[in-house]
């Protein structure tokens, strides 16, 4: 008994010092192995006296499953220990800055407004900005729009306020693009009018416009680009041409129907907005609305310091996130603004 005493205290001695699996399993051979000191008693119990023998089995058995239990245990130990210090390798410290960059990517609305400004870029036109706080002279009055029009009422339109709360009527957010057209003839006139004949005008002007409203397919934030082309002898046959080729070469389709609906805006006249259809894809057939435009108004080129008896000119705005969706077939609006970057990056 003394003797099994011992051999258990040495065997769980050994197996603590094991400081590794395959160390642990060598002492493990020396105890429990086919040539092992239990095994050895084990196999040596048939030469007891018969008397004996099944005290002694009981014992040895005992003992085996003492040093069995000390192996699982430290078996576990050494299995936790090396995953406490895989655990403290891998650890992370969360207040360190993040590897690396992910390259960043543009916002389909600004890819189609890149591919709006290099279309137009590339048959002469210049582009111009203009601010989106803007005065009511700029937004309405100078484009033609009585004071009474409806599109100046609370309920289109972001009026600022002053400090003392009160909303001050002649600031506001800018309803549409247009008023870049009264920025750019007045800073145009300017320029040149040390020349007899003034060069024409041929800008576009993308930005953000501000209205009250919000659902599927409108919201108080939207882009524009608005078109102006000044000169002696435009017509609106130039503006049918101009529009419809950009339109062909945007939606990179020879057969994309385009029409001309007769319309009212106050600062064009004649007034028109312009439909397209595609000839296939799951629109086809449809008529869709993506712009209005029209003959410079002749008060609106007198706001702009331009004698209406010699120049011409026109006009058109027109919704990039509307050709945005059509490009992409994307069917609801509010995407663009949500940030979700498993929308986002799927257009880089
Ligand atoms: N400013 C108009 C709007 O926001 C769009 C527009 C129509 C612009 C006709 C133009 C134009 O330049 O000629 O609804």
């Amino acid at each position: 008994m003394d003797n099994l005493e011992q051999l258990v205290a040495a065997a769980v001695a050994d197996f603590s010092q094991a400081n590794e699996p395959a160390r642990l399993e060598e002492a493990k051979a020396r105890y429990l192995g086919k040539d092992g000191s239990l095994t050895a008693l084990l196999k040596g119990l048939g030469k007891l006296p018969a008397e004996e023998r099944k005290s002694a089995g009981a014992a040895i058995n005992v003992a085996k499953d003492r040093v069995e239990a000390a192996l699982t245990a430290r078996r576990d130990a050494l299995r936790e220990a090396a995953l406490q210090l895989q655990l403290a390798a891998e650890a992370l410290d969360v207040t360190l800055p993040g590897r690396g960059q992910a390259p960043g990517g543009l916002h389909p609305v600004i890819r189609t407004l890149e591919r709006v400004e290099h279309l137009f870029r590339s048959i002469g036109f210049d582009v111009a900005e203009g601010p989106e706080i803007e005065s009511d002279w700029h937004n309405f009055t100078a484009l033609n729009t009585p004071e009474k029009h409806p599109a100046r009422s609370m309920h289109d339109t972001f009026y600022l306020q002053d400090g003392a709360g009160r909303v001050e009527t002649d600031v506001l957010l800018r309803t549409h693009t247009s008023p870049v057209q009264i920025r750019t003839m007045l800073a145009h006139v300017e320029k040149y009018k040390h020349l007899d004949t003034m060069p024409e005008i041929r800008v576009i002007c993308p930005g953000r416009v501000y209205r009250v409203d919000s659902d599927a397919t409108h919201s108080p934030m939207f882009h524009q680009v608005e078109g102006l082309w000044v000169g002696e002898d435009v017509s609106f046959a130039d503006l049918k041409g101009v529009v419809a080729d950009f339109l062909r070469r945007f939606f990179e389709s020879d057969d994309l129907k385009v029409r001309f609906r007769p319309s009212f805006f106050p600062f064009t006249e004649p007034s028109a907005e312009i439909d397209v259809a595609f000839m296939s894809g799951p629109l086809e057939g449809r008529w869709l609305e993506i712009a209005g435009c029209g003959m410079v108004h002749p008060n609106v080129l007198r706001f702009g310091g331009i004698d209406p008896e010699r120049y011409t000119g026109f006009a058109f705005g027109m919704g990039p996130d509307r050709l945005t969706m059509l490009r992409y077939g994307i069917n609801d609006l509010r995407l663009f603004f949500e940030g979700d970057l498993r929308f986002l990056n799927q257009f880089n």
